[in-house]
């Protein structure tokens, strides 16, 4: 398969609008401020979203929805019972590693508009395709209180492009390096949001470290940064994934503040 950037992804001027969006080619990605000035949305002043100015009503979910990601989790919530994932996911994927402005970052390879060749999850009969991950520090789901470094989002798409499911696993430092993240390469730095680099990444890696979701958290949720949009199946994995000391410091030096405030658990269903 072939990385194709078509025309109109250079020409691209606003829009990335962070968590979970994978549709647009990185090499368009400008400098944060020229992207998203500060007065429109901030992870600093992100309890406060729904009433920004100049477009509160593309925000307005922020504020209203009913199933707003990210929530506190916890054993006693217990762990899903009826959703199984299945995975088929190739063991080497192309793509291009970028900083999505908040830290490390990754989109597959795709011809445009057609997701259908890229690793997929099957659960409750759907199949959606893996648009791409990034990572947020610290993480955007604290489990039984306790809140990791950093949280990988796995971000999945139907078939037409539209964000469906996130696997998110969270990230904390451990005895040995992991070796999703070793076959990184060299770490692109906060400041360098205009490198993007090709490569070829084996994902089963990184699920080989959570068990491939043999126990997760499921609920229904929404996008993590503005417009904050529902209709988003959210898996957490039980197990986190454990880098080396020097990785962690690596993921943590390209990353910025990055975790939306937790919302109030409401119409989530979880695990059900
Ligand atoms: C990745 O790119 C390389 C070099 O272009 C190519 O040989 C290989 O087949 C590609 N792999 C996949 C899985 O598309
Ligand atoms: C999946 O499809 C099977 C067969 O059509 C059906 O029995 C089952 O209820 C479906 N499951 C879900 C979660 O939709
Ligand atoms: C990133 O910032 C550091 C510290 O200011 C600087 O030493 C380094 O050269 C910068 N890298 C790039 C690619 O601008
Ligand atoms: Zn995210």
């Amino acid at each position: 398969m072939k990385l194709i950037i078509p025309a109109s992804f250079l020409a691209l001027a606003a829009g990335v609008s962070a968590c979970a969006r994978h549709n647009e080619a990185p090499l368009a990605m400008k400098k944060r401020q020229e992207i998203k000035p500060m007065a429109e949305w901030a992870y600093e002043a992100s309890f406060n979203w729904g009433r920004l100015d100049p477009s509160p009503q593309d925000y307005a979910l922020c504020q209203t929805g009913t199933q707003q990601s990210p929530i506190p989790l916890s054993l006693s919530n217990g762990l899903s019972q009826n959703h199984l994932i299945d995975f088929d996911y190739s063991p080497s994927v192309n793509g291009t590693f970028f900083n999505w402005d908040y830290g490390l970052a990754f989109t597959v390879a795709h011809e445009e508009g057609v997701w259908t060749e890229n690793p997929s999850i099957t659960y409750d009969n759907e199949t959606v395709y893996l648009a791409g991950w990034h990572i947020h520090a610290p993480a955007d789901h604290s489990v039984g209180g306790d809140r990791s470094k950093a949280e990988m989002h796995l971000v999945h798409v139907d078939a037409e492009g539209h964000e469906k499911a996130v696997l998110a696993i969270r990230l904390d430092p451990g005895n040995s390096e992991d070796a999703f993240f070793s076959q990184l390469p060299a770490a692109i730095g906060f400041n360098e949001t205009e490198k993007t680099v090709v490569t070829t990444l084996d994902h089963n890696l990184a699920l080989e470290s959570v068990f491939y979701f043999n126990e997760f958290w499921t609920y229904k949720g929404s996008l993590t940064s503005p417009p904050c949009h529902e209709g988003i199946r959210w898996f957490v994995a039980r197990q986190i994934l454990f880098t080396g000391v020097q990785q962690m410091r690596d993921i943590l030096g390209a990353s910025t503040y990055s975790a939306r405030a937790e919302q109030e658990v409401w119409l989530h269903s979880i695990n059900e």
